[in-house]
Parts: structure tokens; C-alpha cells; sequence
């Protein structure tokens, strides 16, 4: 790398062509499941208004207190590059009237997120999510099980191997809080032996105290009262309910206790997706009954699950996981002589018209120079056309491989070639 150049900003990265197949890839299949199961696309812009997320996604947590983006502008906007896709869909819905529309509503996103997070493996600071959201009057745990289906489908459809959900429920606004103080008194105890983090979490976001991954914590989390045995009958039947649908669908999943994801606007069920071998999650979501209404709304339910785009083709990398993506056969065009190339932009447009892929190099006058690039490029066939051809409306197919040519008029040019290609 040359020294002085200025650098892309930490943890984004460029998504060079040698990796844009698997972007491709990724992307049809995520479409393709979100059009079999009645997803709609919306997008939101990338830049959002900080109210937006801070109480929403939790003043107390990661994202909220260490990793906003927060965008300078030149108005008193207070505004941050969207670290997540599902409160600027809650907001979406409310600015639209989207309550109007048939329910369930069930929408899905692609795109770029940012979070100012240290940069490691599995973590970037430009990431980009796939998500599926469905929004409806009733909670009804069928919502969350089709969420669940739809990221385990996209998975699945991308030959990412041995998935399974991990799923836990962190109950509602009744049961929740009896819970809270159960796990206060217990901590409480043990407070002289916590990590610096879950001292603070004591005060301010209790249920973060399951997610330390602190050495030293692991033995309190343990015995930690269970959220499981803490929830009412409503949640209970809800989570009951989740499950059963996914045992019919046969999406093999796994209670954690220890689920409690980064953002407060989550109720009920919360799971993250798991692939064998792979450390971190490849995606996770929840249901939020309360958000929309946080965001001044009428109280109306919500469940979705955003997969990491980013960490996904870093599997399907590593597990030479085949694009099937067939390339298509190109053909090299070569000019001789500046009448020639006058007339060559016509010829070249007429070919891709009839679908055939045509490289050139079109800057480059020489012949040796054009003919060592049709090499490189592999190509089975050039044409060469040249100052004679122009005159007689002919071109010059010269076979690769062997050097054969032959000259054929330009009227007879694509099927010729389609033929030769076919062979
Ligand atoms: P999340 O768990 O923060 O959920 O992100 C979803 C997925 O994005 C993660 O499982 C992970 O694969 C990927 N991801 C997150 N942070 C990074 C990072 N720094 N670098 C690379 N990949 C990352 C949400 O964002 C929720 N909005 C999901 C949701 C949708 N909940 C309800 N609906």
C-alpha cells in the first residue's frame, strides 16, 4: 500500500468487484424470500434524527451512550447516521399513516448501518443489515415465528450450514419489573465482585447484568433468578406460542436465559441466529410491542429480525460456499485505425443489444496491446475491425484458442457469434 494515501475511515470498508458477487448473491436471495413471503421494501434514509433512537434504543445502552454517529450540519439539527433499521421504521409508519395500510404489515430493508464500535472480527463500523419487520394490532406469536422463518429461510437459501435460533422471552411491561427487582436484590449481594460495567448496570440497566461477558462475572450470572420463572401468564402462553410454530416449521432453536439484547424498545421475545462454527450471531431481533407508541404513535405491536449482511459473506468466504452465478462468455472487440474506431461504438452497442457481453479497451491504439488484453481477459473470441473492414461493412472473428479467423459481414454478426458461443 502506498504510503500517504488517504485511507477509508476505520471499520468501513470498500466492497471491492472481486466481492461484489457475493453482495449479489446475498441480495437476490433475501429479495427472493422476502417476495415468496409478502415482505414489501421500504427504505428509510441513512441519516436520522438523534430523538429518533436515544430513548428508544436506551440512553443506558452501547449504542446510545459510545456509538452514535452524530452528524454535523449546518442547521441546529440534531441528527446521526442511522445505527439500526427498525425505529426509523416505526417512525416511518407513524409519518405515513402506514396504520391505514392492510395488516399485518410486513416490510423488509437492505442497507448500510453505522456504529462507532472498535473494529475486530465480525465487527465493522459501516455494516449492512437485511431485515424483515412485521407491524400489526395484534401480537400475535405467529408474527414472530414468520420473522424467525424469513432470516433462517435467507440463511438457509445462501448454504450457510447448521443454523440454529437462540430464543428467550424478556416479558412486558407487567411482569418485567417484578423481575427487575428480583435481579436488583440478587446483584445487589454480590455487588463488591462485579466488573466496573455491571456495577453501573446495577443502577441502570439491569437487565444488561445477563449479557456480561466478563471472566469475572460468569459465576453470579449463573444463579441469577431466571426471567423464564418470572413471567406472567400472557407472556408465558406468548412464548409457548412462538415455539410450537417453530417446531412445526422445524427451525431447530435453543433457549438461552441469557438473551437479552442491546436495545430497550424490545418486549417478549428476543432470539439471535447462530451458525455452526461461527462465533457471533448472523442475526437477531425481537418483538417491540411499545415502540411505535414511544415514538408517538398509537400502541401498536411489532415483531422483526435483521440479519448481518457483512458477517454472513465472511462465512460463505470462508466455507467456499459456490456463487453459481455463471459467468457469462464475453468477447473481446479490437479496432485498427482511427476510422475504425469512429465506427465502433455502433457495432458494440448492437451486439450487447443482443446479448452478448462485449469487453473492449477502446482508449488503447495499438493492435498488440489490444490483443494482449483480449488474452488476459480469457476470452474465447475477438473481432477485429480494422480500416478494410470498415470499407466492406465486414469484421474479423478470430478463435482464441487455436488463431483460426474468419471474416463475416456486420448484418450476420450476432448470430454468428451466439452461434459460436452455443458450441
Ligand atoms: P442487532 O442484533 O444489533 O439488531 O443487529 C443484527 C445483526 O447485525 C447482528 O446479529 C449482526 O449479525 C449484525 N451486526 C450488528 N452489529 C454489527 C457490527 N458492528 N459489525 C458487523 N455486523 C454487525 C438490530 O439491529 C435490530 N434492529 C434487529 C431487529 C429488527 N429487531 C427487530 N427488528
Amino acid at each position: 500500500m502506498a504510503k500517504n494515501v488517504i485511507q477509508n475511515p476505520k471499520g468501513m470498508h470498500d466492497l471491492l468487484p472481486a466481492d461484489q458477487p457475493y453482495w449479489k448473491k446475498a441480495y437476490q436471495r433475501v429479495e427472493d424470500v422476502a417476495d415468496s413471503y409478502n415482505f414489501l421494501r421500504i427504505d428509510t434514509p441513512l441519516v436520522e434524527s438523534a430523538d429518533v433512537f436515544e430513548h428508544q434504543l436506551g440512553e443506558t445502552s452501547d449504542i446510545v451512550e459510545k456509538q452514535m454517529f452524530y452528524v454535523k450540519s449546518k442547521g441546529n439539527d440534531r441528527l446521526v447516521l442511522r445505527p439500526e433499521g427498525t425505529a426509523p421504521i416505526a417512525r416511518a409508519y407513524i409519518q405515513h399513516g402506514m396504520s391505514h395500510l392492510p395488516q399485518p404489515l410486513k416490510l423488509y430493508y437492505w442497507g448500510p448501518m453505522y456504529r462507532y464500535e472498535q473494529p475486530q472480527a465480525g465487527r465493522v463500523r459501516e455494516l449492512h443489515q437485511a431485515g424483515f419487520e412485521i407491524i400489526s394490532p395484534e401480537d400475535d406469536p405467529v408474527y414472530d415465528s414468520q420473522v424467525i422463518l424469513a432470516c433462517y429461510k435467507s440463511l438457509e437459501s445462501l448454504k450457510i450450514k447448521n443454523v440454529t435460533v437462540q430464543i428467550n422471552s424478556i416479558g412486558c411491561r407487567v411482569c418485567r419489573p417484578h423481575y427487575r427487582k428480583k435481579l436488583v436484590e440478587y446483584y445487589k449481594s454480590k455487588e463488591k465482585n462485579l466488573c466496573v460495567d455491571c456495577k453501573r448496570r446495577i443502577k441502570v440497566n439491569p437487565l444488561r447484568l445477563l449479557d456480561c461477558k466478563n471472566e469475572t462475572c460468569q459465576p453470579f450470572k449463573k444463579d441469577a433468578p431466571s426471567l423464564m420463572d418470572h413471567l406472567c401468564s400472557a407472556c408465558r402462553r406468548h412464548f409457548k406460542g412462538v415455539l410450537e410454530y417453530l417446531e412445526e416449521l422445524k427451525i431447530p432453536y435453543l433457549l438461552n436465559n441469557f438473551i437479552v439484547r442491546g436495545f430497550d424498545y424490545y418486549s417478549q421475545t428476543v432470539f439471535e441466529l447462530f451458525a455452526e462454527g461461527v462465533e457471533y450471531a448472523l442475526g437477531g431481533g425481537g418483538r417491540y410491542n411499545y415502540l411505535i407508541e414511544s415514538l408517538g404513535g398509537r400502541f401498536t405491536p411489532g415483531v422483526g429480525g435483521a440479519l448481518g449482511i457483512d458477517r454472513i459473506i465472511e462465512v460463505m468466504k470462508n466455507k467456499n460456499v459456490a456463487l453459481g452465478i455463471r459467468s457469462k462468455e464475453h468477447v473481446y472487440f479490437i479496432y485498427v485505425g482511427d476510422l475504425a474506431k469512429k465506427q465502433s461504438l455502433p457495432i458494440i452497442n448492437s451486439l450487447q443489444q443482443a446479448g452478448i457481453e462485449i469487453f473492449e479497451s477502446l482508449g488503447k491504439d495499438s493492435l498488440g496491446a489490444q490483443l494482449r488484453a483480449a488474452d488476459k481477459a480469457g476470452v474465447p473470441f475477438a473481432l477485429i475491425f480494422g480500416q478494410q473492414e470498415a470499407f466492406e461493412e465486414s469484421i474479423i472473428i478470430r478463435d482464441m484458442k487455436t488463431g483460426a479467423q474468419e471474416t463475416v459481414p456486420l448484418v450476420k454478426l450476432a448470430d454468428s457469434l451466439k452461434k459460436k458461443l452455443e458450441k
